[in-house]
């Protein structure tokens, strides 16, 4: 096929499939469909939010999931859903964006942090929100290790206006994370979000196909949702970016828009790692046999070559976990002489890693 031949055929395929689509917002990761799929575990988390409201008893919760469980959308949708007829305020924070007790309370009264105290800071919060208040914080494992101590949790859950925190985040590690005292008196509820089944998933694209498509071939999504289900660990967000690909790159194989959707997806997870666990990953691709050990000491080296405090061995072991269960490393256990030693393997195109460490640091 000539080169002018094929520009003519790839044109028309793309402008028919563009042409299908209606509301390009549907591929937003921030949309809040009218009608999510509603799981189960969401009724504890109504429930909890009717209690307050009704009986002033607050139970702090926790809800775990892994990547594309859904659990930021569920509360985005309960927050839109108790806006009218409620009497309470819902307040929201992502940690990955406010990072520690200062930053989270400068955001949710909406001020500059600068001059104040934290103490002061906080007296300004409990004037302004002196009635039920939910103060939900998203993707708290993300907190700032250096701040240790979580003050602000240790406030809200002390203070005698029975604030209620909710707090998501898929790596359960961070609650070891939390000082004792502060543990004690959070005594957080447990939600669970399951991963999403191949059924599940196919709904959701199904809801999000019939907004947002003209048209879709039958078997399409239930293909998607298998794949995610098998190869992508649930994850939401691979799904509806190949159901994205498959609509818009004209002709692409729906194999190839999911791969294409599970790369870019790792991207994001890699651009979106904080910088300890970006220079763990960093360290760990310039260590030739990987042994957990020496990839430590060149994480020490790396982190201090760019002004970086280096957290601890044990700190550094916990980062680890939390990378294999995004799937981005796995450990091994190895035999060297008579003793057993941990191996790193990345299991990440290890490119990218380079591409975002220079984009970060250099
Ligand atoms: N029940 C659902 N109904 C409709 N869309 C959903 C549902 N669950 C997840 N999604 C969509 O999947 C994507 C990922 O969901 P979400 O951002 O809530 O995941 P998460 O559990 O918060 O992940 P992370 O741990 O990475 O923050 C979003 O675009 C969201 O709209
Ligand atoms: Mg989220």
């Amino acid at each position: 096929m000539d080169m002018k031949t094929y520009m003519l055929e790839k044109r028309r395929i793309i402008n028919d499939q563009s042409k299908s689509i209606i509301n390009y917002s549907i591929f937003d990761f921030n949309y809040v469909p009218e009608n999510p799929l509603i799981r189960e575990e969401t009724k504890q988390i109504i429930d909890a939010f009717l209690k307050y409201e009704e009986t002033n008893i607050s139970i702090n919760q926790v809800i775990f999931g892994s990547r594309g469980s859904g659990k930021t959308l569920m509360i985005k949708y309960l927050e839109q859903l108790f806006t009218e007829g409620s009497s309470l305020n819902i307040l929201y924070a992502n940690v990955r964006y406010y990072s520690t007790s200062f930053k989270i309370l400068a955001h949710l009264l909406n001020l500059s942090s600068r001059g104040l105290s934290l103490s002061e800071l906080y007296n300004r919060f409990r004037e302004k929100y002196n009635s039920k208040t939910i103060i939900i914080l998203d993707e708290i494992h993300l907190w700032a290790p250096k701040e240790k101590q979580r003050e602000l949790l240790y406030f809200l859950s002390r203070d005698k206006r029975n604030y209620m925190i909710f707090m998501l985040s898929n790596d359960p590690r961070f609650l070891n994370d939390i000082d004792q005292s502060v543990k004690s008196t959070l005594q957080p509820e447990l939600i669970h979000f399951r991963n999403y089944d191949a059924h599940e998933i196919q709904k959701i694209l199904d809801e999000r196909t019939a907004s947002g498509l003209k048209k879709v071939d039958a078997g399409i999504n239930s293909k998607i949702a298998a794949y995610t289900v098998r190869e992508a660990n649930s994850d939401v967000r691979v799904a509806i970016k190949s159901l994205f690909y498959w609509a818009t790159q004209g002709g692409d194989s729906i194999e190839k828009c999911f791969e294409n959707a599970r790369r870019d997806i790792y991207v994001d997870l890699i651009a979106d790692l904080s910088d300890t666990n970006l220079l763990i990953l960093k360290a760990a691709s310039q260590i030739s046999d990987k042994f957990a050990k020496k990839v430590h000491m060149n994480y020490v080296d790396i982190a201090r070559s760019n002004r970086e405090q280096p957290c601890s061995y044990v700190h550094f072991y916990n980062q680890l976990s939390y990378l294999q269960s995004l799937g981005l490393i796995m450990m091994l256990s190895t035999k060297v002489n008579r003793t057993y030693a941990n191996r790193i393997t990345i299991l990440c195109n290890e490119k990218i890693v380079h591409h975002v460490y220079k984009l970060r640091y250099k």
